[in-house]
């Protein structure tokens, strides 16, 4: 299909996309309208097989998308009561990511748009989180607080690959301007050594965030690095460093009531910092409603720390429901929807590639700024 007249597609209503993720360990399909609405969202997920390995082991991950594809790809169709026929483009996360991990979801990708005649669209990872807001589900996964925000917007995007804040000025990659990032891990990559070190498994981040409601964090104070720097540069990795200190020392804490305070102590000092950075940017920016996206995005304090915050500046919070911030294609299917609408489609040699598209203004590592 030509893009002028795929962009005629997605200017029709009702176009349908059929989305695919496969960045890293969810294999995830589904069939998203042009206007958001999330016609089916299956999520096959990879946890339970890496947690005996204690993080992703990108091989594993590759075998397993090669194994759920085909199923996922056909739930998302039938549970959006559609055939192939009624899909108008196929998008697919094909940057950043495993690579051996993306390379599944673009191949099928690549196979079932060709075969059915459709568009391929290729989306940067990145962009569905910070699109997910504007996902509408239905039911149980709506959230109250989930009205869409207005541009430019300012969002904190937090999982376990990444941390950043960006400035979002139209919902495409070329209008995302990173703030400030991570100069070292990620908040979800922190919250999972600091679960490991505890000896809760993987992922850490939702065992911390049930632990955490029980403890009291004033226990033990800690701050993230550059909590106070006027930059929107976070730094983690000195959390989990003072937290396996103790451990090395004192063994990890094997009275219940510590190690929750030990979970709210870190959860505390990673989502002050996150809530904080988020609303300065938005003041410093001019902008007024802030976002949140990523895995990370899933955590109680978080959001009720971002809503606070917001609410106390008079600036619009928008939380996505939890099914629009971890790993997911509806997101995906969206992001590859907008991009149609503006005439851009991708030609049968596209690339998955281990780097997103988004530009950086953050190095990892230390130095001055
Ligand atoms: O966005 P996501 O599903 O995958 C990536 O693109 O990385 O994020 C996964 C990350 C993991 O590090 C996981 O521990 C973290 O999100 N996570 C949480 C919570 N749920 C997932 N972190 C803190 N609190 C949670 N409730
Ligand atoms: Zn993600």
């Amino acid at each position: 299909m030509s893009v002028l007249s795929a962009m005629r597609a997605a200017n029709a209503s009702g176009v349908r996309v059929l989305g695919i993720e496969s960045s890293c360990d969810e294999t995830g399909a589904a069939v998203v309208t042009g206007d958001g609405v999330v016609l089916s969202d299956v999520v096959e997920s990879q946890i339970a097989r890496h947690a005996e390995h204690g993080g992703v082991v990108p091989e594993l991950a590759s075998r397993d998308h090669a194994r759920n594809i085909g199923p996922v790809v056909r739930a998302a169709l039938d549970r959006a009561g559609v055939g192939l026929d009624a899909i108008d483009a196929v998008a697919v996360t094909h940057r950043p990511g495993l690579v051996g991990a993306l390379l599944v979801g673009v191949q099928a990708a690549k196979g079932i748009a060709w075969g059915a005649g459709k568009p391929l669209v290729g989306v940067d990872h990145l962009v569905g989180h910070l699109l997910a807001v504007f996902l509408r589900r239905g039911g149980e996964g709506a959230s109250a607080d989930a009205e869409p925000p207005r541009f430019p917007f300012v969002a904190l995007l937090a999982s376990g690959g990444h941390t950043a804040i960006y400035r979002v000025d139209a919902p495409h990659a070329g209008a995302c301007t990173e703030l400030g990032a991570t100069r070292d891990d990620a908040a979800g990559e922190a919250f999972d050594k600091v679960g490991k070190l505890l000896g809760l498994g993987y992922p850490g981040g939702p065992a911390i965030d049930r632990l955490a409601a029980t403890g009291d964090a004033s226990r033990f104070p800690l701050v993230a690095p550059m909590a106070h720097a006027r930059s929107f540069e976070f730094s983690f990795s000195g959390l989990k460093t003072r937290i396996a200190r103790q451990v090395a020392e004192h063994g990890a804490p094997s009275d219940p009531a510590e190690l929750a305070s030990v979970c709210a102590a870190f959860q505390k000092a990673v989502t002050d910092v996150l809530a904080k950075k988020l609303v300065l940017a938005a003041e410093a920016h001019g902008v007024s409603d802030v976002v949140i996206g990523g895995g990370v995005a899933a955590n109680r304090e978080l959001r009720q720390k971002v809503r606070e915050a917001a609410a106390a500046r008079g600036l619009r919070a928008a939380i996505p429901p939890l099914a629009s911030c971890t790993d997911n294609a509806a997101m995906i299917a969206y992001a590859g929807a907008v991009r149609l609408a503006r005439g851009e489609a991708d030609a049968w040699d596209l690339v998955a590639t281990s780097q997103t598209s988004l530009p950086r203004v953050t190095r990892k590592g230390r130095g001055a700024r």
